[in-house]
């Protein structure tokens, strides 16, 4: 056995040696490029051994999704799947099967568009994933089942890759990404006409930035959706990068807990902050009408659930004028919370009829998982008003 002293300077070895590779990480990182690729992961992908246009793979009916492309108004092409119900595809499955399957050059001539289209009662959900991989990763699949599958079911669900991601083109930035977003919603109002009370728009993770910007940019123009579910979200890129483990293991800034001086120089190193506190605040601000769902587990490691007591606060805290100091938004916070057991619990912040901000923390669900489980799929169907009806109970 070596002498102790010698098991010292091995350890100290190995310490110097990680606390350097930590370091020239983080100097590596203030490269825009390179943080990009990191932060976004778009180059992660199955794409080279599953071709997304055949969803059959991933377990949907065949011709149950139509993959199309369309373009933003700065010339980038968006991949995209048209999820349809599968109850509204049993009823017209022999026209549905006899169609083309695959990428389609004019989506506009499918059943599916039509039904979307034509139907006065058929409702969208447009889905903003979270980074890395495709429409068709991971827990993302079973998610689209789990929101839209009912036997009489008529929620569609619209599912984008962001520029750089899978098929589309270009490179992720922060303002891209909200760009293909908003094309997403405008491809909705504008080729497939469904009105903005018949849309909900859903994000996970990083999607939930997404979400929160192309909101925004919606509530700028006068336009409301039927509601707006967070699932997993966090209160800035800044913010998230001192708490955030790539993963679930590899920490960003969290070593550095000790030092918020020299957390906060290298925060501002990051090139898109992705601000959503402030975009849903200001959003909760222009609305006339606002059903926001945030929803997020206790047992995400990767994102504490903390980050959307964060949004939760923001957003109810924009109903005011003025604004609440903590204190006495903490007491009316707790006098409308419900206790769900296990730590898990529903607070429900109502400015008026018109203005619902509700939280739920599961006890239940991880990061990614947690998009397939009812709680998400039943604030779809309450935004959409398919409930028990009128106020959304406590
Ligand atoms: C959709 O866009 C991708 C990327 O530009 C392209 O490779 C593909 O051929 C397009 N598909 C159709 C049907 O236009
Ligand atoms: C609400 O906003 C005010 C004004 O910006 C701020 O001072 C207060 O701390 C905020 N309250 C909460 C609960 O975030």
């Amino acid at each position: 056995m070596a002498p102790l002293p010698s098991i010292f300077k091995k350890a100290a070895l190995h310490v110097l040696i990680l606390t350097s590779l930590y370091v020239l990480a983080l100097i590596a990182l203030t490269n825009p490029w390179l943080q990009r690729h990191v932060i976004y992961v778009h180059k992660i992908h199955t794409t080279w051994w599953h071709d997304i246009n055949k969803p059959e793979q991933f377990g949907f009916a065949k011709n149950q999704i139509t993959p199309f492309n369309f373009s933003t108004p700065d010339g980038e092409t968006i991949y995209a799947w048209h999820v349809m119900p599968l109850g509204l595809y049993a009823k017209h499955e022999s026209e549905i099967l006899q169609q083309p399957s695959g990428c389609t050059g004019d989506i506009t001539k499918t059943k599916a568009f039509r039904l979307l289209k034509d139907d006065p009662d058929s409702r969208l959900i447009i889905n903003f994933h979270g980074n890395a991989g495709t429409v068709a990763q991971g827990w993302r699949t079973d998610s689209y089942r789990t929101i839209s599958d009912g036997s009489s079911s008529n929620i569609h669900i619209l599912a984008i890759d962001y520029r750089g991601f899978g098929y589309s083109t270009g490179f992720p930035t922060e303002d891209g990404v909200i760009t293909d977003g908003v094309a997403a919603v405008d491809w909705a109002l504008q080729v497939a006409k469904v009105p903005s009370d018949r849309i909900v728009i859903l994000g996970q993770s990083l999607g939930t930035a997404v979400t929160a910007g192309v909101v925004e940019r919606f509530a700028k123009r006068g336009i409301d959706f039927a509601g707006v579910v967070l699932v997993a979200g966090f209160t800035s890129m800044p913010d998230l990068l001192t708490e955030y483990s790539i993963a679930g293991y590899i920490p960003l800034l969290s070593p550095l807990k000790s030092h918020p001086g020299l957390q906060k120089y290298l925060t501002s190193y990051v090139v898109d902050t992705w601000e959503s506190a402030a975009r849903l605040a200001n959003v909760v601000r222009l609305s006339k009408k606002i059903r926001l769902f945030i929803i997020h587990a206790k047992d995400d490691h990767e994102i504490p659930w903390t980050q959307s007591e964060g949004l939760f606060a923001a957003a109810a805290n924009a109903t005011t004028d003025g604004g609440l100091d903590v204190t006495l938004f903490e007491k009316m916070k707790a006098r409308s919370t419900i206790d769900m057991g296990e730590g898990a619990f529903i607070s429900t912040w109502k400015a008026s009829e018109n203005k619902i901000i509700r939280e739920e923390i599961l006890a239940y669900g991880h990061h990614s998982r947690v998009l397939t489980y009812a709680p998400v799929a039943l604030a779809a169907l309450k935004a959409f008003g398919l409930d028990e009806g009128g106020v959304l109970p406590l």
